[in-house]
């Protein structure tokens, strides 16, 4: 990586900050400013390899602001130590590309970005789950190529939502708002999978449920799964919104494919490698009437084999979070993140970041995975 493919606002700034994107917005460069941050933004739309971004910390940094798409492990967070650094923030909420570990072990308070992609990632859930119920992509690349000669009965007959049942694997906070989404919007019923059990959702499906029947419609139903083979069995729709590490990895695969209704539907906008991905290929071959719609994939941005040529799969390239209104957000929860360790504040310590993303910035950083084990102490909310 060249410096031709840097661009450095604040130059003056005493504090040196490494941002590994163009990110959206000007709020986050402003509160890096205001941090008396220099920032080194590269410019470069490549995903930035280990060794280049060692390189560019050959230089003195004291934070940096990676992407999803770089493995910051033991040798990114020593060099960035070995930097002069001190804050690592990724701009995601997702960070199964950092080693937390490694980051305390090197005194790096390591951030991410939630709250800010719920609805923006749920609603793209919602949009994946029509788009492949209804046979969105196959109808319109059959129109554009002028296959369409008038309306016939059968012309690409899909599936009705209404009243079926939804399955989530992880009721966290996207699979939370998915959920409500999808059973309030078009009355499903939902069984859903997580260590946790979700009070706040099984009550405000009761509370709908009671409505409905109020009005006089049929209520819907809502239950926690014993284990995650039940809910494959009895979903019509399974979207999967768990974080990926150990336990989650393949959780789908070719067995707990055949699990699933011949017809069933499977969402992924959580990380790709939460489906064996070469299994679903072969099960989308064999089960025609088996539908998938994928934001993420396992070895992005490749795909495997065959995955392309398939009708009854819908794809995207990873933009659930997608929204200028999201991707300015977790700018500013990033550079907040820095900021914040950076000028020795505590943290936030609640889940509601709102007050972050206008008016002005609290004294505190949004959300440190690390906090805890670095004893960085918790911002006293008044
Ligand atoms: C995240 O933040 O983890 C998302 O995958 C980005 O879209």
């Amino acid at each position: 990586m060249s410096t031709q493919e840097f661009r450095t606002v604040n130059p003056s700034g005493n504090k040196r900050v490494l941002v590994t994107k163009e990110l959206p917005g000007q709020r986050w460069i402003d509160i890096l400013t205001a941090a008396d941050c220099r920032v080194d933004i590269s410019t470069s739309t490549d995903v930035l390899s280990v060794d280049e971004i060692k390189t560019v910390l050959r230089a003195h940094y004291d934070g940096a602001i990676g992407q999803l798409t770089e493995e910051w492990g033991n040798e990114l967070f020593a060099a960035l130590k070995a930097a002069g650094g001190r804050a690592y923030s990724n701009y995601a909420v997702g960070f199964n590309n950092i080693d937390i570990a490694a980051a305390t072990q090197h005194g790096i308070a390591a951030g991410n970005t939630p709250g800010v992609l719920t609805e923006t990632t749920a609603e793209m859930a919602v949009a994946l789950t029509f788009a492949t119920a209804r046979r969105l992509g196959e109808a319109e690349r059959f129109l554009r190529a002028g296959n369409y000669k008038g309306w016939l009965p059968t012309l690409f007959l899909g599936e009705l939502l209404s009243g079926k049942t939804l399955g989530i694997i992880g009721a966290g906070r996207i699979g939370d708002a998915y959920a409500r989404m999808m059973v309030e919007g078009h009355k499903m019923n939902l069984i859903y999978h997580d260590i946790y059990q979700n009070h706040a959702l099984e009550d405000y499906i009761e509370t709908y449920a009671e409505f409905l029947q109020q009005q006089g419609l049929a209520p819907v139903k809502c239950k926690k799964a014993g284990c995650v083979e039940e809910l494959l069995e009895e979903a019509d729709i399974v979207s999967i919104h768990t974080v990926l590490d150990d336990s989650t990895y393949h959780l789908i695969d070719a067995k707990h494919l055949l699990l699933m209704k011949e017809n069933a539907i499977l969402i992924n906008t959580s990380r790709g490698p939460v489906i064996d991905e070469a299994a679903l290929v072969t099960h989308c071959q064999q089960h025609p009437d088996f539908r998938a719609g994928l934001d993420v994939f396992e070895n992005e941005p490749e795909m495997k084999a065959g995955l392309v040529d398939l009708n009854n799969v819908v794809i995207v390239p990873h933009i659930a979070s997608a929204t200028s209104w999201t991707r300015q957000g977790m700018a500013t929860l990033a550079a907040a993140n820095v900021a914040a360790i950076l000028q020795d504040y505590p943290v936030w310590g609640k889940n509601d970041i709102a007050p972050f993303l206008e008016g002005d910035t609290p004294r505190a950083a949004p959300s440190i995975l690390n906090a805890e084990d670095l004893d960085i102490p918790i911002y006293k909310h008044s």
